[in-house]
C-alpha cells in the first residue's frame, strides 16, 4: 500500500481531508504517521483516526540543519512513499529536501508562481487580483518553486477578508490535495525517476 507521512503546523483541515479519504478502502494511499513542528491542534485529527504522531520543535535544536536532520530521521523511520506538507509552515533544510524530493509535496494557497511564501492569501488580496487559487507542487530547494502537479482557481470576491478568502481556498484545496495524492499513488502524476510504486 502506498504510504504517506503528513507534516502540519496548524489546524490540519487538509490533513483531516486526507485522513477521511484514506479511511475509504478504495483510496490508494494510507497515512502512516503525522508530524508537526509544534503542539499543533491538527494532531488531534491524527489521534482521532488512530494514526501515530511525532513532534520535532525547532527551538530544541542548535540550528535549523540539526532540526531538519531529526525531522528527516523521524519521517524516514516510517519509510513513506510520499511526504505531504499540508500547512507545514517551515522552510525545509536542504538535506531534508535532497533526501526526499521529488517524493515530497506541498499544498500552497495561491496559483504559483504567483504569491509564494507564508502570506500568500494576504499578498493576493493586496495585489487586487480577481482570481487566486491553490497549487499542489513538488518541493525543491527553493521556496514554493518546485514543479506544479495540480492547480485550481478560486475567485476573489470584492468583500473578501483574508480569513474569508483563505477559508474558500481551503474548501477547494482539500479536494485538490486528496486528488493529487490519489493521482500520485496511482502513478497518474509522474514524480520523476524516484517515484514509488503503489
Ligand atoms: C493551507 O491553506 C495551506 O495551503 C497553507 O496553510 C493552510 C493550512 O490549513 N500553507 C501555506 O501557506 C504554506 N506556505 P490547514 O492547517 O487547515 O490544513
Amino acid at each position: 500500500m502506498f504510504s504517506i507521512v503528513v507534516l502540519i503546523s496548524g489546524g490540519g483541515s487538509n490533513l483531516r481531508a486526507l485522513l477521511e479519504a484514506a479511511a475509504d478502502a478504495d483510496y490508494a494511499a494510507r497515512i502512516v504517521a503525522v508530524g508537526a513542528d509544534n503542539d499543533a491542534p491538527g494532531l488531534e485529527h491524527a489521534e482521532a483516526f488512530g494514526v501515530p504522531t511525532f513532534t520535532v520543535v525547532p527551538t530544541a535544536f542548535a540550528d535549523r540543519a540539526t532540526w531538519g536532520d531529526e525531522l528527516l530521521a523521524q519521517v524516514q523511520s516510517w519509510s513513506p512513499d510520499l511526504v505531504v506538507c499540508a500547512g507545514f509552515m517551515r522552510i525545509l533544510p536542504p538535506r531534508f529536501v535532497a533526501a526526499l524530493s521529488p517524493n515530497l509535496i506541498n499544498t500552497h494557497p495561491a496559483l504559483l508562481p504567483a504569491f509564494p511564501g507564508a502570506h500568500a492569501v494576504r499578498d493576493a488580496l493586496a495585489a487586487g487580483i480577481s482570481e487566486t487559487g491553490v497549487t499542489v507542487h513538488i518541493i525543491d530547494e527553493g521556496v514554493d518553486t518546485g514543479p506544479v502537479l495540480l492547480q485550481r482557481a478560486v475567485p476573489v470576491l470584492p468583500e473578501d477578508t483574508e480569513h474569508d478568502l483563505h477559508e474558500r481556498i481551503k474548501i477547494v484545496e482539500r479536494g485538490l490535495l486528496v486528488e493529487a495524492v490519489a493521482g500520485i499513488a496511482h502513478q497518474g502524476i509522474t514524480l520523476g525517476s524516484r517515484a514509488s510504486t503503489a
